[in-house]
């Protein structure tokens, strides 16, 4: 049987296969890679803790007031993005290097925020946590961080063909060889029930598994994804500031860009080991694409010939927006929190997984209410977004929406797209004279409020408390 450490020395991820040089906007895709040498793994010393899991306490002191969301779980955060890009390493360095790209600016990470801050709030509390804290402490058991870096396939196959991983690369000059068959892996075998009745108690100090951390790099590799596909079915010109992808590489270079980031998720994903999370996340990207379709089907109904879209102020046109909002934006970090909670050993009948999903969902529909706020009151600069950038896409959000009860002029704006001189101006004008945005801002604050106070189930922690803080900061925010 294998040896089980509950001291074990948590050791450093893999660097990446290949490094390549930063992405530069103004050129094509040339890059020069680097083989990059492995340094040997440092020895370390055996910290404190529970050293298969990363822990968010330090002994600094604890500031007063209430815990700020980000510097709660800022030093995983900054870590989870740097190896985050081990991941994306490939036989075609333009292929990483597209891939890489969005990672070069920051983001709000948000998505990973989310998943980090539910796994810490409900770590302890699943009845299935004792065998989620041995896998991640167990040699052999699967949930060990070095472990969701291993193939389990034979590694030759699963490269094949890649030049920049020479070592496993099986030459096409010859055959291709049969390996013998080899023992079967024998798991070692998971500990008893604990004796005692499982009592629902938040780990403390708060900790986080290896398949939760990777959990949150998968959320926000498909979030980058998805917006490599939104930059060029949206013209975006910039993002964050930086010229897009599809400015930068092309459209057809970002597309494939967004495919390959979903294949690596893929992997990564089934190395958690929990179908669950697997069919969560896998149906977030169905979602995404389903957003998309509503969103297009909404802005292009005729020339696809698509009726039933009726421009009359009411439950359908809220319906729609409401629909793909959840989404586009909701699902992810509703199914994401879910899977975190999955991750850390939530049952069916559990009613953890119930509050992550909630708590998401709300959250997630706030924010992009938000979003759409914003869009009207300064436009993002950042985005390469006017104010009004919706608009100019044949988008009617929640302020327009709502303008259009109190307008009637609004309903023919929407019916056509905006497409016609003067519309787009007209319909920011008349949002600014109806309490559209007031109103929009209501609702996203009535989402935000369901999402804390489902919190209410959660027994008492820091990262309870970060889950109310962030709920006050998504309806607050002006970027
Ligand atoms: C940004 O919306 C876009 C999304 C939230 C999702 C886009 C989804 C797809 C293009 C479907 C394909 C999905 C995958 C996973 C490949 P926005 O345009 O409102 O926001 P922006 O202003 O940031 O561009
Ligand atoms: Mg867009």
């Amino acid at each position: 049987m294998r040896r089980c450490s509950v001291a074990g020395v948590r050791r450093p991820s893999l660097p990446p296969p290949v490094s390549v040089t930063r992405a530069r906007a103004h050129r094509k895709y040339s890059v020069h890679v680097q083989q990059k040498k492995v340094p040997p793994a440092q020895p370390q010393a055996p910290p404190a803790n529970d050293t298969f899991l990363a822990t968010s306490t330090s002994s600094a002191p604890k500031p007063p007031g209430r815990p700020d969301p980000y510097a709660l779980v800022a030093p995983q955060l900054k870590e989870l993005r740097e190896t985050l890009l081990n991941l994306l390493g490939s036989s075609h360095p333009s292929l990483t290097e597209i891939a890489k790209y969005y990672f070069l600016h920051p983001s709000k990470q948000l998505r990973p925020l989310l998943v980090l801050l539910f796994s810490q709030a409900t770590n302890g509390l699943g009845s299935s946590w004792y065998l989620k804290k041995w896998a991640a402490q167990c040699e052999g058991a699967g949930g060990r961080a070095e472990e969701l870096d291993r193939p389990l396939t034979r590694a030759d196959v699963l490269n094949d063909w890649n030049p920049n991983m020479p070592d496993h690369t099986a030459s096409f000059q010859t055959s291709f060889t049969l390996q013998s068959p080899r023992p079967p892996h024998q798991p070692p075998l998971p500990p008893p029930f604990p004796p005692a009745l499982h009592v629902p108690t938040v780990e403390s100090p708060l900790v986080l598994l290896p398949t939760q951390v990777r959990l949150a790099q998968i959320v926000e590799m498909i979030h980058v994804a998805s917006l490599l596909h939104d930059d060029v079915i949206d013209k975006s010109p910039l993002r964050r500031g930086a010229p897009s992808a599809p400015v930068a590489f092309g459209n057809k270079l970002s597309v494939l860009a967004g495919d390959f980031l979903l294949g690596r998720t893929s992997a990564a994903l089934s190395r958690l080991g929990e179908n669950e999370v697997v069919e969560l996340i896998a149906s977030v990207i169905a979602n995404l694409v389903e957003g998309e379709i509503l969103q297009l089907k909404s802005m292009h109904a005729e020339e696809l010939g698509i009726v039933g879209l009726s421009p009359k102020v009411g439950q359908e046109n809220w319906n729609i927006y409401l629909q793909k909002t959840y989404l586009k934006t909701a699902s992810l970090m509703a199914k994401g929190a879910r899977a975190a909670v999955v991750l850390g050993g939530c049952k069916d009948g559990e009613v953890w997984k119930e509050v992550a999903y909630a708590y998401g969902r709300n959250l997630g529909i706030a924010f992009q209410l938000v979003d759409d706020i914003l869009d009207y009151e300064a436009g993002d600069a950042t985005l390469g977004k006017p104010g009004g950038a919706d608009l100019q896409l044949g988008l009617a959000t929640g302020p327009a929406l709502f303008a259009w009860e109190e307008h009637p002029e609004m309903g023919p704006l929407i019916k056509r797209k905006f497409e016609q001189p003067g519309d787009v101006e007209l319909a920011r004008d008349l949002v600014r004279r109806s309490s559209g945005v007031e109103r929009t801002r209501d609702l996203a604050r009535a989402h935000a409020d369901k999402a804390k106070e489902v919190l209410a189930v959660l027994p008492d922690s820091e990262a309870k408390e970060a889950l109310e803080v962030l709920t006050e900061r998504v309806v607050k925010r002006t970027s």
